[in-house]
């Protein structure tokens, strides 16, 4: 699951598919990577270009089609902004647990009458034992990861005002974005293993010492999006 930065991983011999869901009508890269046999599925979370921000992307409708499909692991990317002093500018970052200040997103599932009603276990909401595998590759390509972070999930698609930033820090936040809920809440109400990679693309705001904007957190995802790909190529070769 390709996020800001990451829209694009070259598959070899991939083909479109168009997934049509109760959500809506999804599209996926589908081919081989790195030379591997087995298929890799490539969703780009923002759509093709970017085109949906944070907020209006469609988590069930990309989880579902993903679980269509067969996929039973998510390796998901995202850039992220630092809130704590060991997460530098262009580190990698293994996320451990989230804190949610997401307001208007469909959270899951399951909503009631049909589909019933879930309460989803959210002790380890991120994948240990694809972490693992993603730790052991790591090692093997020479690329430190940072590890244990708790991801702060705001609504966006504005960026954090520095009280909010002071805020999620007492809490115990170390990097902020605007993605990964629902999307790893949906993946684990189907039962997936989904872990993510996040960049530190910048400060936060107000520890940087200058107003933040997406340019900023482009450039330096386009600096890591290529270790990024090489730690995901390991990965997946292991
Ligand atoms: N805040 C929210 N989302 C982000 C940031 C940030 O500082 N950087 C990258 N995504």
């Amino acid at each position: 699951m390709g996020g800001t930065g990451l829209e694009n991983l070259i598959l070899q011999d991939a083909r479109t598919e168009t997934i049509t869901t109760p959500y809506g009508v999804v599209t996926v890269d589908i081919g081989h990577f790195g030379g591997q046999n087995a298929p890799l599925v490539f969703m780009s979370r923002h759509g093709k270009g970017h085109t949906l921000p944070p907020h209006l992307v469609n988590y069930r409708a990309n989880i579902w089609a993903l679980q269509e499909l067969g996929v039973r692991k998510i390796i998901a990317t995202a850039a992220v902004g630092s809130l704590a002093s060991r997460l530098q500018l262009g580190d990698i970052v293994l996320m451990d647990q989230f804190l949610d200040f997401t307001k208007s997103r469909p959270h899951t599932f399951y909503e009631g009458g049909e589909q019933g009603v879930l309460h989803v276990d959210m002790t380890e909401p991120y994948c240990k034992s694809l972490q693992a595998v993603i730790r052991v590759a790591g090692e093997a390509v020479g690329v430190p990861l940072e590890e244990g972070a708790t991801y702060v999930c705001t609504e966006g698609p504005r960026f954090e005002t520095p009280a909010e930033i002071r805020m999620y820090q007492m809490l115990g936040g170390e990097c902020v974005g605007m993605t990964s809920v629902p999307e790893v809440v949906l993946a684990k109400e189907c039962g997936m293993c989904y872990a993510t990679i996040g960049m530190i693309t910048n400060e936060a705001a107000g520890i940087a010492d200058h107003p933040l904007t997406h340019e900023e957190v482009i450039v330096s995802m386009k600096a890591t999006g290529k270790t990024v790909a090489q730690l995901i190529q390991e990965t997946f070769r292991i």
